[in-house]
């Protein structure tokens, strides 16, 4: 047997089951649990669509990690589930998922509902170049489009040859009938055999006289076209919808919610989904009324709820019996006290079992939960350094280099002090020290320092700062930056005044 380094990894049994992304935050779960209120209020307002009616546009609001993506997801599969179902009698319903996190700019948006109408590539909205303007006309025009319906020729063909003798073969009217109502029921396609004449054929194609419902019929060797009057219905989920109004204004939602006056084919509604209210006070005051027939607010979860929805995810993810029995209950404490927020929950599960993972342990344990709730913790502090502005950085490896050598307690000149110094020393440019007085604020805001006020009695007032992360961790990620990597080795100069 040939010994690879894998073999230790091997040797112990696995934690995971199949598929750890499972606990991630895009699988969405069969059920969704402690949120039927929700779910069933969302699906009475969305219902009239079944029925061909536009349903009032709806506003979600709720913290991170309350299932609101999770909740449109799954309403979109049960829509569209229930538009193919024989209980519909308006089946031409489409569901438009949009994630404003990704697609922020009023091109996108409107690019990303056109493109769900057009069938054919060479049509198709381009991801850049056109005028905003003329992507909205082209999303409208084809929205409006009467409804296509492709049918293959093939297994019909003899209905063909006998089309193109002028008969009307009792196969061909049940295959379009079907195909027709399969895209609408309340529309059915009447065609009366006897009434039924074949035209003479133009070179484009054949055309024979349109069965009632059906606008043009068109076909080559390959597949018959069929244009009906089905209307339909569009749902679109603008997800993450405040940062859209944040970059991007409020122009294309005026444009949305307004559409519904003009089309005569479709009718359009909105589902936007935040986390955050207080966009709404940048709409325009039309659109914010539009945008909000109705309001719906996700709470948090609490602690048996989150304990409920990691138990479900983790019989999923993980071999029977490797997560001892009081993990899941702290994963759901542990964040019922901060947030509610079910995504940390299960980042905070899958972290202690990667820990118990890489650690060939054969059990996840309350001390692997602990142990990832700190990495947790640091890798968050990490990433909020590693995209802090230059100067920024600049002050925070001052304060830390000062605190290296047991200088801790700073006032602000003598942050100043450092910062110019390390300036110096790199060469970047210098800012005043108001500024840094400021920058000071921003990291204090952000938590990676903690700045109190301390009085001096007479002599006025200053600030006692002291940094909240940890020292070489952050030192480490800080001199990663190519424009510090100089100061590695480099010892401070300056000393402070004594506090
Ligand atoms: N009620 C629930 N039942 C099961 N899983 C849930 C539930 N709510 C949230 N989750 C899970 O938590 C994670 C975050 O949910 P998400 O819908 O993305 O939250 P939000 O969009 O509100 O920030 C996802 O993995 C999701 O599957
Ligand atoms: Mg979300």
């Amino acid at each position: 047997m040939t010994a690879t380094i894998f073999d230790k990894y091997l040797e112990v049994p696995p934690i995971f089951k199949r598929d750890r992304d499972i606990l991630r935050p895009s699988y969405i779960p069969e059920k969704l649990l402690h949120r039927d209120e929700q779910i069933n209020q969302i699906a009475s307002i969305l219902a009239p669509s079944l029925r061909g009616e536009r349903p009032s546009n709806i506003l979600i609001f709720g913290k991170t990690g309350t299932g609101k993506t999770a909740t449109a997801k799954y309403l979109s599969k049960e829509i569209t589930k229930a538009a193919g179902s024989d209980l519909a009698e308006f089946k031409n319903v489409s569901f438009i998922y949009i994630n404003c996190e990704i697609v922020d700019t009023q091109y996108g948006v409107l690019q990303n509902i056109g493109n769900r109408f057009i069938e054919e590539f060479d049509d198709r909205i381009p991801p850049t170049g056109w005028s905003t303007e003329r992507v909205y006309n082209s999303l409208y025009k084809w929205i409006e489009r009467k409804h296509l319906i492709t049918i293959p020729l093939s297994g019909i063909e003899d209905s063909i040859d006998n089309l193109n003798s002028g008969i009307v073969d009792d196969e061909l009217i049940s295959t379009i009938t079907s195909n027709c109502t399969k895209i609408n029921k309340s529309i059915p396609v009447k065609i009366d055999k006897d009434n039924y004449t074949v035209h003479k054929l133009d070179e484009d194609g054949r055309i024979i006289e349109y069965p009632e419902g059906v606008l043009e019929l068109l076909y080559n060797n390959k597949e018959i076209k069929i244009y009906t009057k089905a209307k339909r219905i569009v749902l679109v989920v603008l997800d993450e919808i405040d940062r859209f109004i944040y970059k991007s204004g409020d122009d294309t939602l005026y444009r949305l919610t307004k559409i519904n006056d003009e089309l005569e084919n479709a009718k359009l509604c909105i589902i936007g989904i935040s986390n955050d209210m207080k966009f709404t006070e940048l709409l325009d005051p039309r659109v914010r009324s539009r945008l909000s027939d109705e309001k719906l607010v996700f709470p948090p979860y609490d602690a048996e709820q989150l304990k409920d929805i990691l138990t479900q995810r983790a019989d999923l993810a993980f071999e029977e019996g490797v997560i001892s029995p009081n993990v899941i209950p702290l994963c759901a404490a542990v964040e019922a006290n901060e947030q509610g927020d079910a995504r940390r929950a299960l980042d905070l599960l899958r972290v202690a079992a990667e820990i118990a993972e890489r650690n060939r342990d054969e059990k996840v344990t309350e001390q692997h939960v602990y142990k990832a709730k700190n990495k947790i913790e640091l890798d968050c502090v990490i990433e909020a350094v590693r995209t802090l502005p230059m100067q920024s950085k600049l002050i925070l490896l001052g304060i830390l280099m000062n605190e290296e050598i047991g200088q801790s307690k700073l006032t602000t000149g003598d942050v100043y002090a450092t910062y110019k110094e390390l300036c110096r020393k790199t060469g970047l440019s210098m800012v005043t020290q108001r500024r840094v007085t400021d920058l000071i604020s921003e990291l204090d805001m952000m938590g990676i320092i903690s700045a109190r006020v301390k009085s001096l009695g007479r002599a006025g007032r200053t600030k006692e700062i002291v940094s909240s992360v940890p020292l070489l961790e952050t030192k480490t990620v800080l001199l990663r930056d190519p424009m510090m990597q100089d100061l590695g080795d480099y010892k401070l100069k300056h000393q402070t005044t004594l506090m």
